[in-house]
């Protein structure tokens, strides 16, 4: 299969996303939903669903040589496919807390090739596409520069599937290294900030793959090392991410290690 019109896309794929964060925004302002469990700290609303259910219409028809997956309704992936988070997180989002996105990104022959992750609290719309760029609202984004240790930021996520012990000990290890941690409830912007160069990295043990498609593919076209998420694993169980800044990538993978 040829190498789709990515940029093309890009903007169509933007401007979907940012009119379904609108109507999401505001039934987020009003408080305006309902919600669910799906498990343990585990939370879903009917904006989750609406939100996936608006992005999967408009993508799938807009480009009908895709296939859609998404975390609330399921899908299939074929050879160019949306992988979808309507709302990245909820656990924030039902509780008023505004750091939240919507996280869209299509995979090529298995590996993400465009990612847009909208925050519409800030009206942020980070975009790339693999091999051309990465942009906020536009702007080129680049990862973070080289820096110690001891001056860097990583970005945490934590959910009821990672080991414990394992997470446990890298907030151990980082401190030991006067290095700080953000822990934001949103792995997809998580992945976006380290795009951005707002942390020097992101790393979380269990997650699935609509938390990362686009964010990956961000991260990637921002000029972050990016650790080899797409095993085949990664479908059932979910699978661990690293991001890093180029200077900081082997030490965080140390860190990280199991
Ligand atoms: C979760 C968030 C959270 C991460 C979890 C995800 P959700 O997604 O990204 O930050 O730690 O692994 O499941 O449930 O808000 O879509
Ligand atoms: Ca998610
Ligand atoms: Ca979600």
């Amino acid at each position: 299969m040829q190498a789709p019109d990515l940029m093309h896309r890009l903007r169509l794929v933007a401007a979907v996303v940012n009119a379904a964060g609108q109507t999401a925004l505001s039934r987020f302002r009003s408080r305006d939903f309902t919600v669910s469990a799906k498990g343990r700290q585990d939370l879903v609303s009917d904006v989750d669903r609406t939100t996936e259910a608006s992005l999967r219409d408009s993508l799938t028809n807009a480009f009908p040589d895709t296939t859609f997956l998404g975390e609330e309704g399921g899908g299939t992936v074929g050879d160019l496919a949306w992988v979808v988070d309507p709302i990245d997180g909820t656990s924030n989002f039902v509780r008023g807390v505004p750091h939240w996105c919507l996280s869209v990104g299509l995979l090529h022959l298995g590996r993400p090739v465009l990612g847009v992750i909208h925050d519409p609290n800030l009206n942020e719309t980070f975009t790339g596409v693999a091999g051309t760029g990465a942009w906020l609202n536009g702007d080129p984004i680049r990862v973070g520069s080289a820096r110690p240790l001891s001056e860097a930021t990583l970005g945490l996520g934590f959910n009821l599937k990672s080991d414990r012990a394992r997470h446990a000990g890298l907030i151990g290890k980082l401190i030991s290294h006067d290095c700080l941690y953000r822990f934001m409830g949103s792995g997809a912007l998580g992945l976006a900030w380290a795009a951005a160069g707002r942390t020097d990295g992101f790393w979380e043990e269990r997650i699935m793959p609509w938390d990362v498609a686009a964010g990956l593919a961000i991260a990637e076209a921002a000029g972050a090392q990016v650790s080899d998420y797409w095993s085949s694993d990664c479908w059932s169980r979910g699978n661990s991410v690293l991001v890093a800044s180029q200077g900081l990538a082997s030490a965080f993978a140390d860190l990280t290690k199991a």
